[in-house]
């Protein structure tokens, strides 16, 4: 049998850690052909693919991004996109494709498979919005990547006595904010789910000044918008999936803070630095479970599902449940973090 992996979206440290799993159960276990197809649904799409053997996955466990190259191509709105997958895949004798990816890539997945196509779905994002699993792998380290930001941003906001912004990833939700806020001791934690008043966050700054603390440092999601307002861009181009590119909310926040407080404020964007690199382990064990269990999946036939984390089990759950939901922030969790504000 041959099995085809796919990697769409952005990416997430640990992609190499699925496919090398995935791949190195597949020919050893189950002597399958194992086929890399590039670049997403673009691969599919061009017919973009290359042989995946052991020596072509071995090493790859640490490493950050993906041998397979990823994109955000939507075969919906690629011209005979569809049409192209199934001849591709009947082409190359593909009986099975291993889809990582967070809900664009799962949601392309899902159609194609009603469509006929038998595959089986991997949840991948650092933003770890995903239905259908309590982590998607990669957010833990982006977790890990943000909260040293802050320990760095700590000492030097301290020593000069300002306020710094940490604006991370997140469209939809603050999955990366909250953690990374809570573990980085943040003294204020803007989201997605909860849009903020400035009035409030200046509040939670002068508490601190009137404590003798003369420095804050305050983590917003790049998705977290004014309440009455609307999430800050700064390009209206929009990809494939009508996703629009995100930032500038930090900046927002800081130019609101110095006009009502008086205290010096920078902001840091961390950006792409949170999704770039070597998974932590935890991102490692998890990608190399949802690879195994991906290619398990294929083996026993559930197409149309997807492998999840459940408590600390793996399980699989039907795509049609997973794609087209979010999900959100846990409200217990913020709630905990808002004791720490000001
Ligand atoms: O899809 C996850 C994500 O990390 C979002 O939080 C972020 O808005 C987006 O990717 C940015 O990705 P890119 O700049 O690669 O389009």
């Amino acid at each position: 049998m041959k099995v085809g992996i796919l990697s769409g979206g952005g990416d997430a440290p640990g992609i190499n850690a699925v496919i090398r799993a995935a791949v190195r159960k597949g020919i050893q276990e189950y002597g399958y052909g194992i086929a890399g197809i590039k670049d997403g649904w673009r691969g599919l799409i061009e017919g973009d693919f290359f042989p995946l053997d052991l020596k072509a996955t071995s090493g790859m466990l640490p490493k950050g991004g993906s041998i397979l190259g990823t994109s955000r191509t939507n075969p919906f709105k690629r011209r005979d996109g569809s049409k192209r997958i199934f001849e591709n895949v009947k082409k190359q004798g593909i009986e099975a494709v291993v889809v990582i990816g967070g809900d664009d890539t799962l949601g392309v997945a899902y159609k194609l498979f009603e469509a006929g196509l038998p595959l089986v779905g991997v949840p991948k994002t650092i933003d770890n919005d995903l239905a259908g699993t309590d982590y998607t792998f990669g957010f833990q380290t982006a977790v890990s990547i943000a909260c040293e930001a802050l320990d760095r941003l700590h000492t030097t906001a301290e020593a000069h006595h300002r306020v710094i912004i940490l604006e991370v990833m997140g469209r939809h939700t603050g999955w990366i904010a909250l953690w990374a806020g809570l573990a980085g001791g943040a003294d204020a934690i803007l989201i997605p789910e909860k849009p903020f008043n400035v009035d409030e966050v200046c509040e939670y700054i002068r508490q601190r000044k009137r404590r003798g603390r003369s420095f804050s440092l305050v983590v917003v999601a790049e998705g977290a918008m004014p309440k009455g307002g609307k999430e800050i861009v700064y390009s209206d181009r929009v990809d494939e999936f009508g996703n629009v590119r995100l930032g500038g909310v930090g900046i927002f926040l800081a130019r609101e803070i110095e006009k009502k407080v008086d205290i010096e404020t920078r902001v840091v964007n961390l950006g792409h630095v949170q999704r770039g690199g070597s998974p932590i382990a935890f991102d490692r064990v998890l990608a190399t479970r949802y690879g195994i269990a991906a290619i398990d999946l294929v083996h026993e036939g559930k197409f149309g599902r997807m492998a999840a984390l459940r408590g600390n089990q793996i399980v699989s759950v039907p795509l049609k449940e997973v794609v087209g939901k979010r999900k959100t922030v846990d409200l217990e969790l913020y709630e905990i973090a808002q004791v720490f504000f000001g």
